[in-house]
């Protein structure tokens, strides 16, 4: 059980499924990701691989995973940190060697430091190598070296792997089907981030900064037990909201703007991803309502078509078909419906897609296309989606009556989809304009 009372994933079930896909031909080496140097002797806030957290629930730094299947001495090997009491007094516990092996029942755990000694012996008489390419130069050639230590001893009659794969591939597609503990982990994920925005809104007043906003959602994040944020949040009032990754958040809110905010919690190593926009004096003008309405209106379309066995490319087309609607009654777009979405004239206004797979990542893994023709792939029961509609008229663009002219809107939920269709992870913030106003004025839960 996590602090959040939430349960665990079963990694030694992950890696059991990994295994039996690797085959006995097969070796897998997967590191965690590398503490990063941030300016002398700071570091950034560490946080693991995902396909490394996925398959051991180990979130300390300076460790690797080898699974080798059919292996004598165990399939199942992690190296890592050993104990250090001097280390461990000015940088934090490890859980040592003893420790990590019990804790993330692998068969074998040795020291980070036996590396290079004990994994060219790993790799000895299996044909296919599995590791993340492409991950860093350094781990590049470390593989490399590795793999040379292992060639050296072919005149012996000992074999080595002549093939090499991108591990990356077989964890994306375990990571985009997601069980019932990763639904629950998801869940709490967009819970909390939805009651930090649900405080946020609360919170607006019109001379407000961006930043002290952001600091009142993040603030509910962190006391709900998110040990880090998702990804940096975007706080940007009025024009700042049609900057898609706006996370400079050091402008004063105004009177009659809106505010986007795309803001999400981490928790249990799951991303939550919300947008929502909203008036920073706590009701929309009127033409801001026209663009929210449609904005709202293109959602609702897209989320209707989150259904198993529809291409994942559906609620964007559909999404699409909505919003160049609107633009057309506007009198924004005005060449025939067919021609706006052939030639996509719509991007100036609506440049990115409708979503993407959430989950250990915020822009998660998993392909979206498949077989030899590419096609999209079907959406199946246990991937997990955002659908992310928005609509951006910058200041003096072109064909952009004034009224709309500086307003960016983005509306983004998080969709658990289900046999039955999606669950709406993030539904506890609202996004009708009647409950964002009644909440702001004190209302609404
Ligand atoms: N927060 C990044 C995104 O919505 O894709
Ligand atoms: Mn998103
Ligand atoms: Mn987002």
């Amino acid at each position: 059980m996590s602090d959040l009372d939430l349960p665990c994933p079963d990694t030694l079930a992950r890696r059991h499924r990994l295994l039996a896909q690797i085959g006995e031909k097969g070796v897998l080496i997967l590191p965690t990701a590398r503490e990063q140097i941030r300016n002398r002797d700071v570091t950034y806030l560490f946080r693991p691989d995902s396909d490394f957290f996925y398959l051991t629930g180990f979130a300390e730094p300076e460790a690797v995973l080898v699974l080798a299947p059919g292996h004598a001495e165990g399939e199942q090997i992690l190296f890592c940190r050993p104990r250090d009491p001097e280390r461990e007094t000015w940088d934090g516990r490890r859980a040592g060697i003893e420790g990590a092996k019990e804790l993330c029942q692998v068969d074998q755990c040795y020291s980070i430091h036996e590396l290079d000694s004990i994994l060219p012996k790993l790799l000895e008489n299996r044909e296919v190598l599995l590791y993340p390419m492409g991950l860093g130069a350094d781990f590049d050639a470390r593989v490399q070296l590795w793999r040379n230590q292992a060639r050296a001893h072919s005149r012996q009659g000992i074999g080595y792997p002549m093939e090499l794969v991108d591990s990356s591939y077989f964890l994306g597609e375990m990571r985009l089907h997601k069980d019932a503990v990763e639904q629950q982990l998801m869940r709490a994920a967009a819970g909390v981030s939805a009651a930090g925005h649900r405080h946020g809104m609360r919170q607006t007043r019109p001379g407000m900064m961006e930043y002290q906003l952001q600091a009142e959602i993040e603030y509910v994040f962190q006391r709900q037990g998110a040990a880090r944020l998702a990804y940096s949040s975007i706080v940007g009032g009025g024009v700042n909201g049609c900057i898609l990754h706006y996370v400079e958040n050091r402008a004063v809110l105004q009177d009659g703007d809106l505010v986007l905010v795309d803001a999400g919690a981490e928790i249990a190593g799951y991303a939550g991803d919300i947008t929502r926009t909203w008036p920073v004096n706590g009701r929309f003008s009127g033409p801001q309502r026209d663009i929210y309405s449609l904005v709202l209106a293109s959602q609702a379309a897209a989320i209707a078509t989150v259904q198993v066995g529809r291409p994942v490319s559906d609620y964007h087309d559909a999404a699409v078909e909505i919003l160049v609607d609107g633009l057309r009654e506007l009198k924004i777009l005005r060449e025939g419906r067919e021609e706006i979405l052939d030639k996509q004239l719509y991007r100036p206004f609506y440049m990115h897609r409708t979503g993407h797979w959430l989950g250990m990542d915020v822009h998660d893994v998993g392909a979206y296309r498949q077989g030899t023709e590419q096609t999209w792939r079907p959406l199946a029961a246990g991937m997990v989606l955002t659908v992310e509609p928005g609509l951006y008229f910058a200041p003096g663009q072109d064909g952009v009556p004034e009224a709309y002219q500086g307003i960016g809107i983005r509306i983004e939920d998080d969709l658990f989809l289900t046999p039955d269709g999606p669950e709406i992870l993030s539904a506890g913030v609202p996004k009708e304009i009647e409950e964002i106003e009644s909440l702001m004025a004190g209302g609404w839960g």
